[in-house]
């Protein structure tokens, strides 16, 4: 028997069980993992609230890394033993777990497996986001919200790797020196001060080319606001709720804006895809151009303290659980 972490209905995060489980072997395609590592993700909230659906009862949890322990019938990609990471799967809330080997991502020497558990989910998203849904460029100029958070510190340091100029909004006057720290030019403490009038004086009253917006409903509109004509908006999370479709004569009105709605998942659709976007990242972080900032560590059976952080924005950076 083996334990992991059953969202019994949907809820608060008092809704987290600790229970036992048995994990079976795994079929053909499939392997074994020894969890070691596992990357808290937003998204585990919407799943657990209710906001994204999934049937009750089910063990949460996107992202993590671990130890092939059995292989199933016809795996020739890994090897028991090989050290793995993954960010494709429901179910990384656990001390072992079966997973389809085609989306496995075999850890490179220089990447230990709580910073390999820190980057799948949140390191990919950064990449795609910058790279595949707006390739940006030189010399462009971005606002990035949340940017202390865990997809924010990297894709702000990407960012400006790039060359562009990278505005980010954050909670606390500690979140804007770690912001500036890993590539913000300029942060806006979006609590305090109005996050378009400081847009607009950074940037000369033309906007950014881009806005990457995962605050959702409270943000969306004055969002489009930052932006300079046809500017993109990226809409691609929903911390303080879903956004509903605007009328798009709003996008007229504020400048024949671009509106997109990406998830990372239809980027990482099949293994060649998964392989091709992890070696980009990989070669990222191995080589240190991008640091990784784990913020905070949690046991796994604490994991409805680390919801609670994570949804009262007292978080930084990646957070990990401990199996
Ligand atoms: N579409 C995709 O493919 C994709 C993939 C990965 C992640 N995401 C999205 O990206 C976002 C960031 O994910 P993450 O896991 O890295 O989380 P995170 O950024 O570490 O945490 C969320 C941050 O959002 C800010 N925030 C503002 N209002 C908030 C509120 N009412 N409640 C909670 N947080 C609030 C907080 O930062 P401040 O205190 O600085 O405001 C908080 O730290 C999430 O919305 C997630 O769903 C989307």
């Amino acid at each position: 028997m083996t334990h992991a972490i059953e969202v019994t209905e949907h809820g608060g995060s008092d809704v987290l069980a600790w229970v036992e489980k048995s994990v079976g072997t795994p079929g053909p395609g499939q392997v074994r993992i020894k969890s070691t590592a596992i990357g808290l993700n937003f998204i585990d909230v919407y799943f657990r609230s209710g906001l994204y659906p999934n049937e009750t009862p089910f063990i949460p949890g996107k992202e993590g890394a671990g130890v092939i322990m059995e292989l199933g019938e016809g795996v020739t990609n890994v090897a028991v033993g090989d050290r793995v990471a993954y960010c494709s799967l429901m179910g990384t809330y656990a001390e072992e777990l079966i997973a389809d080997s085609g989306f496995l991502a075999k850890l490179p020497d220089g990447i230990s497996d709580e910073v390999g558990a820190s980057i799948m989910l949140k390191g990919l998203t950064a990449h795609y986001l910058l790279h595949l849904t707006y390739p940006l460029k030189k010399g462009e100029t971005i606002l990035f919200h949340a940017a202390a958070g865990g997809v924010g510190l990297i894709a702000c340091q990407w960012a400006k790797l790039i060359g562009a100029t990278v505005i980010g909004t954050v909670g606390s006057p500690e979140k804007a020196e770690l912001a500036k720290a890993n590539g913000c030019d300029h942060t806006i403490l979006y609590r305090d001060e109005d996050f378009v009038e400081k847009v607009k004086e950074i940037t000369g009253g033309k906007g950014v080319d881009v806005v990457y917006d995962s605050i959702g409903k409270d943000t969306f509109n004055q969002s489009l606001d930052c932006l300079k004509k046809r500017g993109m908006m990226v809409s691609f999370g929903n911390a303080t709720g879903p956004v509903a479709v605007p009328n798009l004569g709003i996008l007229a009105a504020k400048g024949a804006l671009y509106v997109c709605r990406p998830t990372l998942f239809t980027y990482i659709d099949t293994p060649e895809a998964f392989v091709e976007n992890c070696d980009v990242l990989f070669g990222m972080v191995e080589s240190g151009k991008i640091d990784i900032t784990i913020g905070q560590k949690f046991a796994l059976k604490d994991a409805a303290k680390a919801h609670d952080a994570l949804e009262g924005r007292a978080t930084i950076g990646s957070t990990v659980l401990i199996p």
